[in-house]
C-alpha cells in the first residue's frame, strides 16, 4: 500500500519522526512519501493511507498542517489515517511545559 506522511515542524524534531516512520514502513513497501506541509500540497487521494505528524507549539499545531487537513478532509475520511502528535512529555509530579501556556 502506498503511504503519504505529511508533517509539520518548527525545530525539525517532527521531520526526524516522520523520516523514522518512513524508514520502518519502507521495510515492507517502497511507496512511502514524506512531505513537509509548508513546502507542498500532496493529493491524499493518490495514496492508500495517510499519516499526519505535527508538533505542539504554545498549545497548537502548525498552521500549514491544519490548513492541509481541512482542505483534504473528504479524501482523508475515505482512507485509513493516523495522527502523530509530537510534544514535551508532562511528568506527573510537575506541571511540565504545558503549565507555561
Ligand atoms: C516555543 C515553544 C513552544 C512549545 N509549546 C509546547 C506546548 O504548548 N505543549 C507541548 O507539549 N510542547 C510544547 N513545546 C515542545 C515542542 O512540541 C517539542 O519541542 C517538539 O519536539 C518540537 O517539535 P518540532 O521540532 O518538530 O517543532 C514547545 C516548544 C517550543 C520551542
Amino acid at each position: 500500500m502506498s503511504v503519504l506522511i505529511l508533517y509539520g515542524t518548527t525545530e525539525g524534531h517532527t521531520r526526524s519522526v516522520a523520516e523514522a516512520l518512513a524508514r520502518s514502513l519502507r521495510l515492507s513497501d517502497d511507496r512511502v512519501h514524506v512531505i513537509d506541509a509548508a513546502a507542498g500540497d500532496p493529493d491524499p487521494s493518490t495514496y492508500g493511507a495517510v499519516i499526519v505528524a505535527a508538533s505542539v507549539h504554545a498549545g497548537g499545531y502548525q498552521a500549514a498542517v491544519q490548513r492541509w487537513v481541512r482542505r483534504h478532509s473528504t479524501e482523508l475520511a475515505a482512507r485509513p489515517t493516523a495522527f502523530v502528535s509530537v510534544c514535551v512529555p508532562r511528568p506527573p509530579e510537575s506541571g511540565g511545559m504545558t503549565s507555561l501556556f
